[in-house]
């Protein structure tokens, strides 16, 4: 086997696929984002969207926008809602929207797990506008939860790599254990 070099390619990355909402003209817009993740041990996500999104108007007006986790079986849905924009596509219906009470951005009630995010930092980069977010509030579904705590293999979330969607498969191991046995041989 030999290593060889190719075009430089950063979308090996198994991302997440999440939906982005804000509040735009007064009505809930979606995108679906791949660029998405945690920053630091704090509460933070950060989000990057395209400056030219109708969903990056709404977080830039409002300051707030929520991140959905949509389940595998919500794949064509999740796909559609990353095709069209809602310049020119009304997607406020194409979910059922829920609020917190003080109604900063929309949630996704089919998506089983939401957060709330208030932006604190927003960073310009090459035409992208990558929002920190601090989670206010967090909803999951109560039946995706084992003892009080989200259940991933519940939730059957979504991951991105290159063009293809995958589900998670198979627990293969603990974050801290694995390595414990390493050390032990
Ligand atoms: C799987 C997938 C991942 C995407 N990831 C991103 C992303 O990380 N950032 C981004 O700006 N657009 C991303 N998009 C494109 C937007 O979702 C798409 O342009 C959407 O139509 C924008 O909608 P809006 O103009 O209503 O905000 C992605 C699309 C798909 C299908």
């Amino acid at each position: 086997m030999q290593k060889v070099k190719i075009n430089n390619y950063p979308m090996v990355n198994p991302a997440p696929v999440v939906i982005a909402g804000a509040e735009v003209d007064g009505k809930p817009n979606y995108a679906t984002i791949g660029a998405f993740g945690v920053v630091c041990l704090a509460p933070v996500f950060y989000i990057s969207l395209k400056e030219t999104h109708f969903t990056t108007q709404g977080i830039r007006e409002n300051g707030y926008f929520s991140v959905n986790i949509p389940t595998a079986d919500m794949v064509r849905i999740t796909d559609y809602c990353g095709m069209v924009s809602g310049k020119t596509t009304d997607k406020a219906n194409l979910f059922n929207s829920f609020y917190d009470d003080a109604g900063k951005a929309p949630m996704i009630s089919e998506a089983p797990m939401n957060f709330l995010c208030k932006v604190i930092q927003t960073v310009p980069i090459s035409g992208f506008e990558v929002f920190f977010g601090e989670i206010v509030l967090t909803y999951i579904d109560d039946n995706c939860l084992t003892d009080g705590r989200p259940d991933p293999a519940k939730i059957n979330p979504m991951v991105l790599v290159g063009p293809n969607y995958f589900n998670i498969g198979q627990l293969i191991g603990n974050a801290f254990k694995e390595g414990v046995k390493f050390k032990q041989v």
